[in-house]
């Protein structure tokens, strides 16, 4: 009897750890590049921008200041060539230095869309990046990835792999 118990306690404990191991390869973490536009560099917001992607539990993999050519700035916004804010897009891209990003963790990309706010500031929830420090819809203070493809794309646009560090 106490055999047949402690042998249903161990079945009980060895599909208790199975399930758990099913759980953490179902894992959704990955990365998103995020840019931090002139802006909110000339405003003096880099701190409190990365503040707000820790304490959200986004980790940094990458981190890079940098002043964009305008081919680069032309090339990484090259979707957008035909809209009419594309050029002003650009000038305003290359006006000053910029601090581009590699974050990772669970949904990485969505929780860094909801964290920045939406793209026209005035629409932004309260406590966003956008809602805090953006201007207007040109001038918003900061860049995210849209999708994981697009993810992808951009942060090999900026970063080679050895410059990328998962933790
Ligand atoms: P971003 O997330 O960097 O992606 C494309 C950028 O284009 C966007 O942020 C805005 O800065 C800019 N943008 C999008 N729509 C407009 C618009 N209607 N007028 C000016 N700039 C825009």
């Amino acid at each position: 009897m106490l055999r047949s118990i402690s042998l249903l306690l161990l079945i009980i404990i060895a599909s208790i750890g199975a399930v758990h191991a099913v759980d953490s390869t179902s894992t959704t973490r990955e990365q998103t590049l995020s840019i931090i536009k002139p802006d909110a560099v000339a405003g003096n917001h880099i701190g409190e921008i990365i503040a707000l992607f820790e304490k959200n539990g986004l980790r940094i993999d990458a981190l890079s200041m940098k002043q964009l050519t305008k081919q680069q700035a032309e090339d990484f916004y090259a979707v957008h060539r035909d809209r009419p804010f594309y050029k002003g897009l650009v000038d305003f891209m290359i006006s000053g230095p910029v601090v581009i990003l590699v974050l990772d963790g669970e949904n990485a990309i969505a929780k860094n869309r909801e964290i920045m706010g939406a793209t026209d500031p005035m629409k932004a929830e309260k406590g966003t990046i956008r809602s805090n420090f953006a201007k207007s819809m040109g001038e918003n203070a900061v860049h995210g990835s849209d999708s994981k493809e697009a993810a992808k794309t951009e942060i090999q646009f900026f970063f080679k792999p050895d410059q990328v560090f998962i933790r």
